[in-house]
């Protein structure tokens, strides 16, 4: 699906085209993100051919999918973008059929756990110690350990 915009242009974009650097602010671990790519929609927000922002969906079940990577270039952060992202994947969802999605993040994810919370989505669960056991390097953000896997989820 292509949507133009004069704030920019949203594109699925092919395997080639994967914005490695940009997804690995998301995920630091090239091994999980590739655990889901190959069966994942990548989303691009693209302005003047450069790529500003990313959102990845990957189908949990037949009518759930799980936001699994968003990120937006360090230089456009705090200009709304990354909510612009979320909203276009929550869309893409219901386009599809979909009756819920959901995301995670770490615990320690301040500014990722209150843009997903005032888009509309609520903690599901925790899944505890995940970024220990699937992670070689500890995680640490604004001097919070990154330990547990915080789940949420938004009914369609
Ligand atoms: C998370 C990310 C995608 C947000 O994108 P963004 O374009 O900066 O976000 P927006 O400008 O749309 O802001 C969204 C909300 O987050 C808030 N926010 C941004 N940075 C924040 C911070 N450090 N602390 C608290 N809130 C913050 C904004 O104030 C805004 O809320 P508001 O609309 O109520 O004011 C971006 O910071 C990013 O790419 N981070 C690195 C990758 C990453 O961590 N991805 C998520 C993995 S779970």
């Amino acid at each position: 699906m292509e949507v133009t915009t004069d704030e920019g242009q949203y594109r699925l974009l092919q395997e080639a085209e994967y914005p490695w650097e940009l997804l690995l602010e998301a995920d630091p671990s090239r091994a999980q993100i590739e655990k889901y790519l190959p069966r994942s929609s990548v989303y691009a927000l693209i302005f003047d051919e450069l790529i500003a922002g990313v959102v990845v969906l990957t189908p949990l079940t037949e009518k759930a999918v799980e936001i699994t990577s968003i990120a937006v270039v360090e230089a456009r952060r705090g200009q709304g973008l990354g909510r612009r992202l979320l909203k276009h994947a929550i869309e893409t969802a219901r386009i599809r059929g979909c009756t819920r999605i959901e995301i995670g993040t770490g615990n320690s994810g301040q500014a990722q756990l209150h843009l997903y919370q005032s888009a509309g989505f609520a903690i599901t669960g925790i899944d505890r110690g995940y970024f220990v056991r699937n992670y070689p390097e500890p995680i640490e953000e604004n001097g919070v350990p990154c330990v547990d896997m915080i789940r949420l989820t938004m009914e369609l």
